[in-house]
Parts: C-alpha cells; sequence; structure tokens
C-alpha cells in the first residue's frame, strides 16, 4: 500500500527519503511527495501526482536541502490520485504529515475543526489529522503530546509521521494497525513503514506496536504506549540484503521472482527435513503439542495467499484426513464462523500485513480455536508477532505486485504443514518419507520447467490481443487455474475466470466461441479422463485449448488444440507448485506484448494495509 520514509540527521535528508520511496514504491505509486525543513527553518513541501520518478524531476528543477523530513508514495483510498490529495498533508505552514492506513471518523472530527475555523483543500482523511495535531498544539505547545492528544481521538488503522517546522529537532511517529518501523543510525535516525526502504542506511530496526508514539531525534528514540508508559521495544537486525531489491539481468522483478522459484523452493524446505523427516519444530516449539490435538483445520488468507489455502486443503484432506475449511479473510472477520473443538486455525500471507488478514486472526483469538498458525514471508510482520505458531516461507523480498514465488513457497509450507499434522494419524512413516523426497526433488523440477521460458513466449503472443479467458483445472489443480487466472488479470488486464473443469458445463460453456482462448493445466492424475471429456466440450463449441499437459497424458496439438508438454512426470504432492510456473510465464509474456507496468499493474499495491 502506500509507503512512508522520514529521517533526522546533521546532512541532506533527501536523498534518504527519495531513495527510500524508490525502494518502497512497489507498494503504491499513484502519487509521491516530500516535506523537509531547510536551513531558514521554513518547511518546503513538494507533491507531483505519478511515479516517485516525477516527484524526483521536480526536486531537479527545485532543489531542496534539510536535515528533517519525510516523504510518502500514496495509493489513493480518501479521494482521487492528484496532487492535492497527495501527502505530505499540511496544517498551517508549519506542520506536515504522511500517513498510511484510513480513519474511519475523520467526518465527525472535520467537522469539529471546521467549526473552530479550519480549512481544508484536500477530501483526505490526512488533512484532518494535520489539522487536529495543530489543534492540540494551540493548547499546548508541545508536539509529542498534540500527537499523542490525537492519536488518542482517532478511529481506524495509522502509521503516521509528522514534522513541524516549530520543532526542527524532531520526528513524530505513531502506530495503530499498519506497520511502523524505526531505523537506528550513526548520529542520525530514521521511520519508515518497511524495512526494505531504510537498508542502504541502516540494519538495525525497532518494530513500533499498536498504540505507539515515538519521539526521534539526531541522538535518541522515545517510545512510549498507548499507557505512556516506556515499553521494551528490542532492537533487531534485519538479515535483507540491500541488492535483494535490484533486478540484476532480468527486465522486471516479476521475471527475477519466477526464476528465483527454485532456490525459494528449496530455501524453504532446507533445515525443515533431516533424513527424510519433517522436523516438526520448525513450526515452534509448541507444535508437537498442538499438531497432536488438532482435529480440524481452518485456514484464512486473501488473494494468491487464499488460492494456496485452497491447494491445502486437498492435502490436509487426503494426507491427514482431517476437515479442512479455507475462507476469504475479508469474508470471514465478518462471518459468525462455528468452531469445532481443537480446530488449528491458520493463515497465509507474503507480507504478514494484510489488514484483512490480522483483523481476522484478531477475530478468530475470540472465538476458541486451538492455537493460530502463520504462514508468512516477513519475519519481521505484525502477522508473525501475533501468531502462536508460525512457519516462514523463504522466498526473499518480493517485489513484483503480482504474487509468484511467495506463492509456491506457501505451497511448499503448507505440503509440509499436511505432512505435519498427519504424522500424528493418518501418515505412517514410509509415506512420510516418499512425501518428503517428491518435496527435495521439487528445486530440479522446478529448473527444468523454466526451460519452457521460450516456448511460453512464443505462445504468449497469441493471447496478448484478447479480451477473455477461461482457465480449467479439476481437483487439486482447480486452485491453480483460479492462481492462473488472477495473474492474467491482474497485470495484461484481459478478463479472465477459473473453474472447475466439470463446472462448465453448468454455465461458463455459453461463453465459449471461437474468441475464447481455454488455458487448462493436465497432469497425469486420476482425473485425467474426465478432464479430457470437459475438454472436448470446448472444442465442440470452437474454443482455442491450451493445454499444459504431463508428457504421458496423450494430449497432440492439431489445429484449435495447443500442447505444451511438460517436460517431466510429477507427482500429486509436486504438481501443484510445479504448473503454477508455466502459468505465471504466461500472463508475463502476455504483459510484455501488451506494454502494461508489469511490476505495478494499475490499481493494485503489494502490501493491502487498508479494508
Ligand atoms: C496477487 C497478490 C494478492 C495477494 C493478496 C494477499 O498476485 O499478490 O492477491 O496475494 O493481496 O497478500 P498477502 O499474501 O501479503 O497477505
Amino acid at each position: 500500500m502506500c509507503g512512508i520514509v522520514g529521517a533526522i540527521a546533521e546532512r541532506d535528508v533527501v536523498p534518504i527519503l527519495m531513495e527510500g520511496l524508490r525502494r518502497l514504491e512497489y507498494r503504491g505509486y499513484d502519487s509521491a511527495g516530500i516535506a523537509v525543513v531547510d536551513a531558514n527553518q521554513k518547511m518546503i513541501r513538494l507533491r507531483r501526482v505519478g511515479k516517485v520518478k516525477a516527484l524526483q524531476d521536480g526536486l531537479d528543477e527545485n532543489p531542496v536541502v534539510g536535515v528533517i523530513g519525510i516523504s510518502h508514495t500514496r495509493w489513493a483510498t480518501h479521494g482521487e490520485p492528484n496532487e492535492v490529495n497527495a501527502h505530505p498533508q499540511s496544517s498551517g505552514d508549519h506542520l506536515s504529515i504522511v500517513h498510511n492506513g484510513i480513519i474511519e471518523n475523520y467526518l465527525s472530527l472535520k467537522q469539529e475543526l471546521l467549526d473552530a475555523g479550519y480549512e481544508f483543500e484536500s477530501e483526505t482523511d490526512t488533512e484532518v489529522v494535520a489539522h487536529r495535531i495543530d489543534f492540540h498544539l494551540q493548547k499546548n505547545n508541545d508536539l509529542l503530546a498534540a500527537v499523542r492528544a490525537t492519536v488518542a481521538e482517532l478511529v481506524g488503522a495509522y502509521a503516521l509521521v509528522i514534522v513541524s517546522s516549530k520543532f526542527p529537532d524532531r520526528l513524530i511517529a505513531a502506530r495503530c494497525g499498519t506497520p511502523v518501523v524505526l531505523g537506528l543510525g550513526e548520529g542520525e535516525n530514521y521511520v519508515a513503514s518497511d524495512v526494505a526502504a531504510l537498508l542502504p542506511v541502516t540494519r538495525r530496526f525497532i518494530f513500533l506496536e499498536d498504540g505507539d508514539v515515538a519521539d526521534i531525534t539526531v541522538a535518541s528514540m522515545k517510545v512510549l504506549d498507548s499507557e505512556g508508559n516506556n515499553p521494551d521495544r528490542p532492537v533487531r537486525k534485519s538479515q535483507l540484503s540491500e541488492n535483494a531489491m535490484d533486478k540484476g539481468q532480468y527486465s522486471h522483478f516479476m521475471l527475477k521472482e519466477i526464476h528465483e522459484q527454485p532456490e525459494a523452493v528449496a530455501n524453504t524446505l532446507a533445515e525443515r527435513v533431516a533424513g527424510g523427516h519433517l522436523l516438526e519444530q520448525a513450526f515452534g516449539h509448541k507444535a508437537h503439542e498442538v499438531f497432536s490435538k488438532t482435529r480440524a483445520v481452518h485456514i484464512i488468507a486473501c488473494g494468491t495467499s487464499y488460492h494456496a489455502g485452497l491447494v491445502a486443503r486437498y492435502q490436509i484432506e487426503q494426507i491427514c484426513r482431517l476437515p479442512c475449511s479455507v475462507d476469504i479473510a475479508s469474508e470471514y472477520r465478518y462471518r459468525n464462523a462455528v468452531v469445532a473443538d481443537n480446530t488449528l486455525y491458520v493463515t497465509i500471507s507474503q507480507s504478514g500485513e494484510t489488514l484483512d488478514t490480522l483483523e481476522a486472526l484478531r477475530a478468530a483469538k475470540k472465538k476458541g480455536y486451538l492455537a493460530h498458525l502463520a504462514i508468512c514471508n516477513v519475519p519481521e510482520s505484525s502477522l508473525i508477532r501475533e501468531s502462536d505458531l508460525v512457519l516462514m516461507t523463504r522466498a526473499g523480498p518480493e517485489i513484483g505486485v503480482a504474487s509468484t514465488k511467495a506463492f509456491t513457497t506457501q505451497l511448499t509450507a503448507l505440503a509440509l504443514l499436511a505432512i505435519a499434522l498427519g504424522r500424528g494419524g493418518a501418515l505412517d512413516a514410509d509415506t512420510e518419507q516418499k512425501l518428503i523426497g517428491q518435496l527435495m526433488q521439487l528445486p530440479d523440477l522446478l529448473k527444468q520447467t523454466l526451460k519452457l521460458d521460450e516456448e511460453i513466449k512464443e505462445l504468449a503472443k497469441r493471447f496478448a490481443d484478447k479480451l477473455h479467458a477461461l482457465f480449467l483445472g479439476r481437483g487439486i489443480q482447480h486452485p491453480i487455474a483460479m492462481e492462473g487466472a488472477l495473474k492474467l488479470k491482474e497485470i495484461s488486464y484481459i478478463h479472465a475466470e477459473a473453474y472447475p473443469a466439470g463446472e462448465l458445463k453448468h454455465g461458463p460453456l455459453a461463453l465459449v466461441d471461437d474468441d475464447m482462448p481455454v488455458v487448462t493445466v493436465a497432469p497425469n492424475n486420476e482425473l485425467l479422463e474426465k478432464l479430457k471429456s470437459n475438454l472436448q466440450e470446448v472444442r465442440a463449441r470452437g474454443g482455442e485449448l491450451f493445454v499444459f499437459a504431463d508428457p504421458d497424458a496423450g494430449f497432440k496439438s492439431e489445429p484449435g488444440v495447443t500442447v505444451l508438454t511438460m517436460p517431466a512426470h510429477v507427482e500429486e504432492m509436486q504438481a501443484p507448485i510445479v504448473y503454477t510456473l508455466p502459468l505465471q510465464l504466461l500472463s508475463y509474456y502476455a504483459d510484455v506484448i501488451k506494454g502494461t507496468d508489469i511490476d505495478k499493474p494499475r490499481n493494485l499495491a503489494k502490501s493491502v494495509t487498508v479494508e
């Protein structure tokens, strides 16, 4: 979603603020802005619609220098993406603030401010917060106290950073429901919405908790919790490498991340298995106790992570013989779910900051689940901090908005979970060893599959001019078809839908004609013959088929049917992960032809920290 950077130093902070924004730009990007206090103690603010580049061009024309400042990339929530609504928002000529999140009671607060004579120029909830801080400053000339008084009035989610030219020696930051990280430097300090923004300047971070307000000067960081106490917030060292954020030889992060999957899956398996067995402690020290009591599983996630959950349901039912249900987080939150005894609650999230998933976890905590387990890619995230058991996916930073390696590493982690849960009951030691062996073959299978790159690039040429596409799969491949359709629509803006192949005849078949490409994944499994019959229904209506098929599945290319043969036969445990790759490549290359902004598709953001 939006990105925040702040810095206070004895040197010009503008390069730190701008580099931080470039590193956060993948999160949200309809406008960007910066505010610094200059040598004459004047607040200078510059905002631009569009990418960070547009803001940099503005700075090149009107250079700004200052030792304290804040910057922001915005993904619009309240008010359209224009310069007036861009952040920083201000109050008077002295106060500037940046904000991620949504203030739900902003209209009532605004009315009080209008009555007190404040004027508003934007449609944002953030401007209300800026004036509110100024309002409290009038009564008590203390910036920290004014921010604390303001946040006590706010209902909603926020990460805030505030600077005032009347207090040019401090930045104030506040968090509720939206991440804020403080970065510790040598004789300078920083704040951001994500560690990635600050990696060029520090590796030492303090993570604020909900309700915290931080007072940041060049020499100190003071954190107060909502009660006004000084809580213990440890300094953590990030292991992320700075160049994890570079595209290297690839033209887009998405392509780089697709090609990183063999390594990412290998990293996710490493140290979690030994001698053909799963190391249960990888999920945390309470894992054995929890897993041995688990009688049902409830999985919650959004988007691509939800698709990973749908795959896991098949495995948990098949391998563990445990009931498993899967819910979209934003729906679960408002559904009065009935929780059977000893149900394990599992959240899946790449970022660990998706507000719907976090709030679903918080709601679940009141419902008496056995325990809460998170499958997540960001160790410092809120989801990790709030869960009892954790299995980290080790995909490394994923910058492209479209999730690729995060998805396949989630599938890998979930397969490990199915084995861990099965172990106490339905899964015998030999089968466990066999399944682990199959998982260990994955990195190699993925490398072979990526060699289809050139062939898929050619195939994509026949796709890019289409307006619609259907994706079909059966059984455990249905969620993979759903993921293929999501990838195509989110980055190429081609309308794509996925169906279980057997469901086609119950309605969607009416859409099929010679202008409707139909993509399907066809591993050689027990549903293959059923799938073939469904594909005949498509051919009979003139639909053009694109089949990613097992070498022994018996498909042949012919007019109207293009078969792309996968490099090897794969087992049921491997198939969802392996068959995801060609679908990712297909949408990537369709997008290259269409010329869309692949890493930053319109209207979307990497980490969705609003409801
Ligand atoms: C699609 C995509 C999104 C995310 C969803 C959940 O490519 O990336 O659908 O999967 O927004 O995000 P996380 O996994 O961070 O909770």
